[in-house]
């Protein structure tokens, strides 16, 4: 395959190696050898150890551990830094089997430096020759056990051709096939023995056919050779040749073109790409470097030559005599000086661009002098090789840099700041420059001080300036005095005389104010800590903070070099004594690292802050660095920490863990880290309580584990035995498991039931009879439960051939034939039942039933397939005949929770007060959703702590019930600090109009839900099968209709809420009054609750904000013709949620049912309820919403029903308009006068980032604000009802905290999302930290097309349960798998009209190639006002959906537009 000379090089490094170092270029460049080992390593057999190297690392010391016989390859970038530190210690590893291949980029001056510590030193020029000579180095290295330099420039287009893996295989390591491949005497490739050292190449040169003299001829004089060199380059003969046989290609130390018997040579060393063909001149390109000996140099010189032009490309070359000039001249040295040629010494520049005309006027220069002088040809350009020169700061590490400015302002230093890099150069960012900088600037401040003092005893001032003078003394280490008084005694002191002291002052005036002083380095610094500058940094006792950036991603930690271990710089920090230390990561917490930079800035004395921030390039997505600095941090493999011994002092504890995490996994984490001393004598406590609890834990399991054997083994001692093991991701697979295992039960088989991952190979040999019933999840991936065991089976499969030979087993698949509709992608169709059935029996066992596949599709979904399985293992079994006269149990489902629940209590309580597990026992998991808790587990890290065996990262949502989304500025701080203090730090506005908080772990459910109701809130109902929250329009520009519209979603909330009192009696430790005798009663609800959730929705025309066509009821303003509030049109029927393949399942819009008074419409609310309430299917919940109960019943005997309980019918429904349902940004008044403001937050996340402090922000309005703040349900924020007087101070703090900034696009304002991933338990893809990236990419095509001002409606969620509305949206994503969604098109702008899945799976390359054309004919052929979602219909991309039920017909697009 053709391939460039990067990737060339990288692959031959890789199949001819066992170790593999890739030194990372500075960033923001990324490794390119990298990303083609990638590559390669997909199609190759190798598998060499890859290990990287950090900027500013030193990779000598990586490659000096690497020896024996193994071959090592290097891989680099040509840079200043990192040859200076390969010359400075590879001489040591001169004799090992090494290659370093360095690519370059325009420039030799670097590379050249390391051919005095190795033998061998190749240089190519082009990718043909960087192929054959990698292969050449990589063969010379491994025979020789010697370092080999193959130094080769990068190019962009011209491309090798490349020997197949086993050649280069067979070359390499079969000795045998090589010609006297170990003594350096070889024959010609040409056939004839030549019986010297060449013969590599004695064939004609195509240049100008005559016999190339370097390489095929003697040399004619009689030159020595020096011994060692000459042995060396045997070797290299003889390896070449072996080369040359493989790639049919010649390979030359030297090459000679243009005349035989020239009058001047001109030597080239480097990339000479020009053609010139001069009368008398021969050119000499030089591959081979070192050993270079003197016969060949000659040998290339015929003694017809009366000069000689050595050509370099070193233009950054300092020394002398550059290096093949020194050469020329030394072989010379053998000539007799009447014959011995002038030489001139000469830089080669870009030679692309040369002419013969260069190329004469080069020699006429040469000919004016007979002194060596230094001559040039090409162009030279001012840029150098040394790609560590920009001073770029990578842009993710500007989250920590911005942080440092915001908080320090002018007060920061940053000592080694790259700024100043063009005024001090290179040297200005290393530690020790930033060391003595600062040193200098505290002596300079010191002197100041002494200044001062001096002024103040000579008593030459005034009273007032003397007075200033010592404040400023006292304060001179308080960052805001010591700048007001600096500035007040400079101004005070230039109206005074100019003594010498005064001058002496201030001529130091700008150390007055006390400065923060920081430096900020890479991990590179952890690897050498003694040495390093970090050292001396931290033995200096002065008062300076250093900043690390460890960049390595936690998933790749294991790729840094397993020798030289990365010494913990905190503990060795904390070792020091007198130092702050802290360990952070800004993806994780960001109030911590705040807290641990203003401690660091406080502490008098060195501080270190350790920062995690991995990332491996500089476009690695935010996402990436998220979820591994979460790994980083839940593994304990980046605790995060602050240990202040200013605080011991004070008799405080100076080390304070901030990662919960690390507490759960304490023990490893201590092991690994070695904190424990650390630990043990700052919390001795602690340390023993956890420990011990953590045996607690461990010995309570085993003892239910043995109970359960015993039980097990009672009960089943005589029955035949079946082991049922399945994976399940939804919960279907286990449904079947479970079922069979109640059947077979019922048939008086001893059954055992499990999942996969439960379960060891080695167990598995043991069972005579295994059912496995496993499901499809991903791309035809098994689930996580039996990922493990998958991964085990795929393992033996290489290993053994009989490992289950007494195993009778029968496997039953689940998956959906239409998850992945494209006919490429059919494999993946129930795929791990099919490979689960064929490994089995690959490993010895006997299939008794044959393989059954369940298919969503069916007509009965995957009972179809179960249906003819199930059978057949009763008949191998010999059950088949036995009669079963007891019904087997019913299946356990939310119906049945519901009712054994006493009213919502189940074993919450209980539960709770487990303290041996994160979580709630599932059925009360259930129950606690109708007190608005829902438990979930982060799935960023479920697989890493499935891994180190620990239970899910488990923790709570709660989500409060706050109806129409109205809520004080004093219960909007109270929701802030329950974020901080319960939960993750942030808190969400949900698209119900709510709040909702992530990460509330177990035992702090309680004190948040208690701090909830302090404010007078709840959280009652905001989930399970109840009236939800019920949302109202918040566009209050009718302040007084707005009023009343509240007042009525908070009368249908009131009305609709559950009365049980177990709400009260859990969280709120209220008893009931007369211990069990008081019964609850549910007057609405009854004991079963409703079949599934109900939500209600006002909308108040023109604006339809709250999506009214999505909801169960829907009601819609209707005002009056002075104005008042009429009453209210009706709607029923609408919802979203849907399951993917699942057709029964739809979304749908509600329907117009009449019209009713602002009395009755709680009324109206209360009876259409109950209609749901006893029509509802119970019996299946993906088909009991209200929607699904009226397509059943029709529409008309539905309404019929709801009026024949309210006693009377719904007037005619009236006139509205609705005109959009997007948000109105931006400022707004009242009737009354008073303002609003609308403000814009991304997917309603309330959080502090770099440069958007939205939470702080918010905070410090809600300390001032006397009106209410609004949620909409779009999830943005309206700060309502602000009095005029009151207006400047607002939009002093919303300009301070730039939340007034609404210059967002159009397709951004109306874009909205669902949390998703990591917390909700059912997303199938990324979908709130996802869209705004998308959004970024689809804006930019807006505004290419002129739209960027112009609203498109695009939603996007995790699954298809449509949390934030897709199914209305004008463009909807609708996550299927990580990286996945369906598409939508076609939705009214108003939420009137449903969309239409337009494609089945879409990723993003395809969204971006489906939007470009299309958004872009939308812009030139819309009619005026017409929007995406129409314009998509008239453009025939899309059919309009009219209805839910038809939602399905036309999938797909429209004619040309067809999937
Ligand atoms: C995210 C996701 C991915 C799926 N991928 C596949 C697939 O690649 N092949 C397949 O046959 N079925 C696939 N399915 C269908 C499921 O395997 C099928 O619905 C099954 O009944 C689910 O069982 P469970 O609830 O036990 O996980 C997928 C389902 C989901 C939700
Ligand atoms: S739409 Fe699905 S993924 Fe998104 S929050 Fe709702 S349930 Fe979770």
């Amino acid at each position: 395959m053709p391939s460039n000379s990067f990737s060339t090089v990288a692959r031959i490094a890789y199949i001819a190696s066992e170790i593999l170092v890739d030194s990372l270029p500075p960033l923001p460049l990324t490794s390119e050898f990298r990303s083609s080992f990638t590559s390669v390593s997909r199609s190759s057999r190798r598998r060499p150890n890859l290990i990287t190297v950090p900027h500013g690392g030193d990779p000598a010391a990586t490659l000096l551990r690497a020896n024996g016989d193994a071959l090592t390859s290097f891989t680099a970038l040509s840079n200043s830094q990192t040859i200076a530190k390969l010359v400075l210690r590879l001489a040591e590893s001169a004799s090992t089997p090494l290659v370093l291949h360095i690519a370059l980029l325009n420039d030799l001056s670097d590379v050249l430096l390391l051919r005095t510590v190795v033998p061998y030193f190749l240089l190519s020029t082009n990718s043909q020759q960087a192929h054959d000579n990698a292969l050449l180095a990589s063969k010379l290295a491994r025979s020789q056990k010697k370092a080999v330099v193959h130094a080769f420039f990068t190019t962009g287009s011209d491309i090798a051709v490349e020997l197949p893996e086993e050649d280069i295989l067979n070359l390499l390591f079969d000795e045998k096939k090589l010609v006297n491949g170990q003594n350096g005497y070889t024959n010609g490739a040409n056939g004839h023995s030549n019986g010297q050292s060449n013969g590599i190449n004695g064939h004609s040169n195509g240049v100008n056919g005559h016999t190339n003299g370097a390489n095929g001829v003697d040399s004619p004089e009689d030159v020595e050779d020096d011994a060692a060199a000459l042995q060396l380059f045997k070797a290299y003969e003889a390896a070449a040749l072996n080369t040359l046989k493989a790639v049919r290609r010649p390979i030359r130390p030297l090459t000679s073109t243009g005349a035989t018997e020239p009058s001047t040579v001109i030597f080239t060393l480097g990339k000479a790409s020009f053609e010139a063909t001069v009368d008398g001149v021969s050119f000499v390109d030089v591959t081979l470097l070192s050993p270079l000996l003197a016969s060949r140099i000659l040998a290339a010189i015929p003694l017809t030559a009366t000069s000689v032009i050595v050509l370099e490309q070193v233009q950054n070359w300092s020394l002398k005599w550059t290096p093949l000039y020194l050469e020329v001249v030394s072989a010379l040295q053998q000539r007799n000086p009447a014959t011995r040629p002038v030489v001139h010494s000469g830089i080669l520049g870009n030679s692309t661009d040369i002419s013969q005309v260069d190329v004469l006027k080069l020699l006429q220069k040469a000919c004016k002098t007979t002194s060596p002088s230094r001559l040039q040809l090409g162009s030279f350009s001012t840029e150098n090789n040394d790609a560590s020169q920009g001073h770029h700061v990578p842009k993710h590490e500007l989250s920590y840099t911005k942080l440092l400015a915001h908080l320090f302002r002018d007060r920061l230093d940053i000592a080694n700041s790259p700024n100043l890099i063009p005024a001090q150069g290179d040297l200005a960012t290393s530690p020790e420059f930033a060391l003595g900088r600062v040193r200098g600037q505290i002596d300079e401040r010191a002197r100041l001080l002494s200044a001062v003092r001096d002024l103040l005893q000579t008593g030459n001032v005034d009273g007032e300036t003397h007075s200033l003078l010592s404040k400023w003394v006292l304060a001179k280490d308080d960052s805001i005095k010591s700048r007001s008084l600096g500035l007040d005694i400079v101004e005070k002191l230039q109206t005074l005389d100019q003594s010498a002291l005064v001058q002496r002052v201030l001529a130091l005036k700008s150390h007055f104010p006390s400065a923060s002083r920081w430096i900020i380095g890479s991990d590179a610094w952890s690897y050498d800590l003694g040495s390093s500058g970090l050292h001396h940094v931290i033995a200096s006792g002065l008062n300076i903070n250093i900043l690390i950036l460890d960049t390595l991603p936690y998933s790749q930690r294991n790729s840094a070099d397993p020798t030289r271990r990365k010494h913990d710089v905190g503990l060795y920090a904390m070792n020091h004594g007198d130092v702050y230390v802290a360990s952070v990561a800004i993806y994780s917490s960001y109030a911590q690292v705040l807290q641990a930079l203003i401690e660091a800035d406080k502490f008098d004395g060195p501080s270190v802050i350790l920062a995690y921030l991995p990332y491996e390039n500089e476009d690695a997505p935010a996402l990436n660095i998220l979820k591994e600095t979460k790994l980083a941090v839940d593994a304990g493999y980046w605790p995060l920490y602050r240990w202040d011994p200013s605080k011991e002092v004070q008799g405080k504890e100076p080390f304070t863990l901030d990662s919960d995490a690390v507490k759960n996994d304490l023990q490893a984490f201590l092991d690994r880290q070695n904190h424990l001393s650390q630990l043990v004598r700052s919390k001795p406590q602690l340390a023993t309580e956890l420990v011990s609890s953590l045996g607690e834990t461990v010995k309570e399991i085993r003892k239910k584990k043995a109970l359960q054997s015993y039980n097990d083994l009672l009960t089943n001692l005589d029955a035949p035995p079946l082991t049922i093991l399945y994976a399940s991701d939804g919960g279907n697979a286990e449904k079947v498991a479970k079922r069979l295992s109640n059947r077979a039960q019922a048939r008086g088989l001893s059954v055992t039931l499990a999942t996969m991952d439960s379960i060891s190979l080695d167990s598995l040999k043991q069972e005579e009879f295994v059912a496995f019933i496993t499901s499809t999840a991903g791309q035809g991936e098994p689930p996580q439960n039996g990922r493990q065991f998958f991964k085990a089976l795929n393992a033996a499969i290489g290993r053994e051939t009989n490992l289950l030979p007494n195993l009778r087993f029968s496997v039953f698949g689940m998956g959906d034939s239409h998850y992945w509709p494209r006919p490429e992608d059919a494999h993946y169709y129930n795929k791990p039942g099919k490979d689960l059935d064929a490994r089995l029996e690959k490993l010895g066992g006997t299939r008794v039933a044959g393989l059954g596949l369940g298919d969503d599709q069916d007509a009965d979904g995957y009972q179809t397939g179960y249906k003819s399985w199930e059978p057949q293992l009763w008949k191998v079994l010999g059950v088949d005949s036995i009669e079963v006269t007891e019904t087997e149990p019913e299946p356990i489902t939310n119906e049945h929770i519901k009712a054994a629940s006493n009213y919502l209590r189940g074993t919450i309580l209980e539960g709770l007060e487990d303290n041996t597990t994160g979580a709630l026992a599932p059925s009360d998991g259930q129950l606690t959703k109708f007190h608005g808790i829902y438990q979930q587990d982060d799935r960023d890290i479920r697989d890493e702590r499935l891994a180190q065996g620990v239970e899910p990262a488990f923790a709570f949502m709660i989500r409060v019930r706050m109806p129409g989304g109205v809520c004080t500025p004093e219960q909007w701080l109270t929701m802030d600090q329950i974020a901080d203090e319960h939960g993750s730090g942030t808190f969400k506005i949900t698209t119900r109009q709510t709040f909702q908080f992530h990460g509330v772990i177990k035992r702090h459910l309680k004190p948040a839900i208690q701090d909830i109701n302090r404010v007078l809130l709840d959280t009652l109902a905001a989930c399970g099968d109840v009236n939800r929250n019920v949302v109202c329009s918040s566009i209050p520009t009718m302040s007084k209709l707005h009023a009343q519209v509240h007042q009525f979603a908070v009368s249908v909330s009131q009305h609709l809420v559950p009365r049980t009192t177990a709400y009260h009696e859990i969280w709120l430790d209220k008893k009931l009054v007369a211990g069990e005798a008081l019964k609850d009663f549910e007057p609405l609800y009854g004991e079963f609750y409703l079949p599934r959730k109900f939500k209600v929705a006002i909308a108040v025309p023109p604006t339809n904000d709250v999506d009214v066509f999505a909801n169960d009821l829907g009601f819609i303003a209707i005002v009056d013709d002075k104005g008042e509030l009429a009453g209210f049109n009706v709607t029923v029927g609408g919802g979203m949620g849907v399951t993917h393949g699942n057709k029964k399942t739809y979304p749908r819009t509600g329907d117009l049912i009449g019209f009713c008074t602002p009395e009755q419409g709680k009324f109206v609310a209360e009876k259409v309820m109950l209609t749901q309430r006893d029509n509802g299917n119970r019996a299946d919940r993906k088909n009991a919403r209200v929607k699904y109960t009226i397509d059943r019943m029709g529409l008309d005997v539905f309404k019929a029903e709801v009026e024949k309980r309210l006693g009377y019918a719904l007037q005619p429904a009236r006139p509205f308009t609705f005109d959009r349902n997007v948000d109105d940004f931006g400022w707004s008044t009242g009737e009354d006068g008073r303002h609003h403001f609308m403000m814009f937050i991304e997917n309603g996340r309330i959080q502090d980032e770099t440069g958007k402090e939205f939470k702080s922000g918010l905070r410090e309005i809600a300390k001032i604000h006397k009106g209410a703040f609004r949620l909409t349900t779009n999830q943005h924020l309206l700060i309502s009802d602000i009095p005029t007087e009151d207006l400047p101070q607002i939009k002093q703090i919303l300009f301070k905290y730039k939340m007034d900034n609404l210059s967002q696009s159009g397709l951004r304002l109306s874009s909205s999302a669902c949390v998703a991933f990591p917390t909700c338990g059912l997303a199938m893809a990324e979908s709130e930290r996802y869209l705004p990236l998308l959004v970024d990419k689809v804006e930019k095509i807006c505004e290419e097309n002129g739209l960027r001002n112009d609203t498109i409606v695009m939603r996007m969620t995790g699954c298809p349960n449509g949390c934030a509305r897709p199914y209305v949206a004008e463009i909807a994503f609708v996550g299927k798998a990580p990286g996945t969604y369906l598409m939508l098109l076609g939705g009214g702008y108003y939420g009137q009209r449903l969309n239409k899945i337009y494609r089945e799976t879409v990723t993003e390359p395809e969204i971006l190639d489906i939007l470009k054309p299309m958004i872009k004919r939308y812009a030139l052929e819309r009619n005026d006002g017409e929007h995406f979602g129409d314009w998509t219909i008239r453009a025939g991309y899309i059919a309009a959906t009219t209805s839910g039920k038809e939602w399905y017909d036309r999938m797909g697009g429209e004619g040309e537009y067809a999937q």
